[in-house]
């Protein structure tokens, strides 16, 4: 499994650090084997990661040079960040990205060898529409992806599930990843108001290979405690 921290504009360096210091440990007495990978703000990347990997939320797909208010590799490679998340819902839909630029950042950090957690998803009104035009909205967020890139991790994320409470129904996850497992080998993901309640249940489904949480994740505790469950999971799937 993986599971994904997703803290956005949220915690300081310091609550970063006390975070990193309970999931750390945590992961080491449970010997963990899931990948966890916690994406802080910019202001706390300066973490030396003992168990878990440390990804940017974003970042200009350049090495450096005039583009204020972003920041670039060369940032990146200061502090070992190879992992990075590209087409989150947040950045296309409110920061206003679009699928060419979301493909140009894909092109360039996979030209870097970083591991891409891409993230794609339909708004509501998408949804209410029906599979088809479901489909086919995913489809186009697709364009300039290549699915077939060995370091990508997938992850869906329905728009109005995303910090709303709100998640498609087991049935429909296994759908929609079902559709994209026929598209790449890549881990899938699902992410959307994913919380200690339900992250046990999703991550059982088929052809769900982790969770990227976003609300949740900003507990400690509540992260390890997911943690927690995939680690029951790989061992009733041992036993089976
Ligand atoms: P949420 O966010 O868990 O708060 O719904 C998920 C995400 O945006 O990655």
């Amino acid at each position: 499994m993986i599971l994904c921290a997703n803290f956005k504009a949220n915690k300081t360096r310091q609550e970063t650090r006390a975070y990193m210091a309970v999931v750390e440990s945590f992961v080491s007495a449970n010997d963990i084997s899931d990948t966890i990978i916690v994406f802080p703000p910019f202001t706390a990347l300066d973490h030396d990661p003992r168990n878990v990997l440390i990804g940017v939320q974003n970042a200009y797909p350049v090495q450096n040079g005039a583009y204020t208010g972003e920041i670039a590799l060369e940032q990146l490679e200061e502090f070992g960040i190879k992992t990075i998340l590209i087409g989150h819902s947040e950045r296309r839909h409110v920061i206003g990205e679009t699928q060419e630029q979301i493909a140009a950042k894909f092109r360039f950090f996979a030209d870097q060898g970083f591991a891409i957690v891409y993230c794609v998803g339909e708004p509501l009104e998408v949804r209410e529409e029906g599979d088809a035009a479901l489909l086919s909205y995913i489809e186009k967020q697709f364009e300039g992806i290549d699915l077939s890139y060995g370091d990508l991790i997938l992850a869906y994320e329905p728009v109005w599930a995303i910090g709303t409470g709100l998640t498609p129904s087991n049935r429909d996850i296994e759908l929609l990843h079902g559709v994209l497992r026929g598209k790449t080998h890549a881990p899938l993901l699902y992410g959307g108001s994913v919380k200690v309640e339900n992250a046990g249940e999703i991550m059982a489904l088929e052809n769900v290979d982790g969770v990227l949480v976003g609300s949740a994740s900003l507990s400690a505790n509540d992260f390890c405690e997911m943690i927690a469950q995939a680690a029951e999971l790989n061992t009733e799937e041992e036993n089976n």
